[in-house]
């Protein structure tokens, strides 16, 4: 069993769902998160139910105190999931992305070597694969690397940079290339965030838009799913890739119809033009998570959407706040 992990980006959307599940299992947790788009409040239930096994520090992954701290806090396995995820920004800002997402994981590395890690469990994206032919879909991990953004790109250098030290230092990976993940705590600005933004219009009774014809689709896993793979990994899939998702696509246009049936909201949706650069359809393949991690997605989007509904509703704050700052805002589907 093992008994000390450190989680970068767990104060994060789907790193805090991460951190419930080790705290849960009784791991110690040690999260590092300089709180740029993380939340200490993500953090709030672990740090109920934690007490003694969660430590936070605030802190940019980038930073050479990482290294130290891996010294001190021997963490057994480093779950490495801070990241610039806005992919829009990666292209306004390239420099940046590349600091904390190929940067940041170099500082991982270097941190994982001093303290005696034995794996480093990396959050890639589906954004490495680029826009690949539809019938290749459900894409599997042999698809050729294309990424078409500075983020997708970030994220395959990464990939490069733990193959080399597995190879140099026997230092273990293993890389989730999530699909599009949804539930609780996503911002409806982040990556993928679609079903946060159109949950937190249709309750704040806003319109949303969709950008083309609705016909574009993309593979939504649950957070939940994606954090029973993060733990899974803890023992399985080293060296590999492996991608974490439905092997299934859901349109723009039916995502739209079952958050607006389950929220009751009867707008009609605006419909605007497709933005360039985005990607027609998406899914990934989830065979190898299957054989080599015994993973499936058990929560099906029907469900996993009623729950995030029941989650709004409990926390109307997360959408009625937005409903006051942001009322003159254009949803945008990524
Ligand atoms: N959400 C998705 O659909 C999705 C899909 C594919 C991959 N991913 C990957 O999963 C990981 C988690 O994404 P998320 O959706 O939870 O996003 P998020 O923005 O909620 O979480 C990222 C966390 O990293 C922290 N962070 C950012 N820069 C940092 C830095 N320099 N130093 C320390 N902490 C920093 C943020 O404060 C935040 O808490 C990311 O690596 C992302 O690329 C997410």
């Amino acid at each position: 069993m093992i008994e000390r992990v450190m989680v970068t980006g767990g104060a994060g959307f789907i790193g805090s769902h991460l951190v419930d599940q080790l705290i849960a299992m009784d791991v110690s947790v040690d999260v590092v998160d300089d709180l740029s788009t993380g939340r200490l409040a993500n953090l709030a239930s672990a740090r109920n139910r934690g007490l003694g096994l969660l430590s936070f520090h605030q802190m940019d992954v980038r930073s050479p105190a990482l290294v130290q701290l891996a010294k001190r806090r021997k963490p057994v396995v480093i779950f490495h999931l801070a990241a610039k995820t806005d992919v829009a920004q990666s292209m306004e800002d390239p420099f940046e992305d590349l600091t904390v997402n190929l940067g940041g994981t170099l500082r991982v590395i270097e941190a994982a070597l001093a303290g005696g890690t034995s794996k480093v469990i990396f959050s890639a994206s589906a954004a490495i694969y680029g826009d690949p032919p539809a019938e290749t879909l459900p894409l599997l991990e042999s698809t050729p690397l294309l990424p078409m953004s500075p983020y997708g790109a970030s994220k395959r250098a990464a990939l490069d940079y733990l193959d080399v030290y597995r190879k140099s230092r026997d230092l273990e990976y293993t890389a989730l290339v999530f699909a599009n993940v949804y539930g609780p705590r996503q911002k409806g600005s982040a990556e993928a965030g679609v079903i946060s933004i159109f949950a937190e219009r249709c309750l704040a009774g806003r319109p949303c838009t969709i950008f083309g014809d609705g016909t574009q689709t993309r593979d939504f896993v649950n957070v939940l799913d994606v954090t029973d793979a993060l733990v899974r990994a803890m023992d399985n899939g080293g060296g590999l890739m492996v991608n974490v998702g439905t092997s299934k696509e859901t349109s723009i246009a039916n995502l739209y119809e079952q958050i607006a049936n389950a929220a009751g909201c009867t707008l009609r949706p605006r419909m605007l033009a497709r933005r360039p650069g985005e990607i027609d359809r998406s899914s990934l393949d989830n065979g190898r998570a299957a054989t080599q991690l015994g993973w499936k997605p058990f929560t099906s989007l029907e469900v996993g959407v009623a729950d995030l509904m029941d989650w709004y509703r409990e926390h109307p704050e997360e959408y009625a706040t937005k409903r006051n700052r942001r009322a003159d805002e254009e949803s945008a589907p990524k």
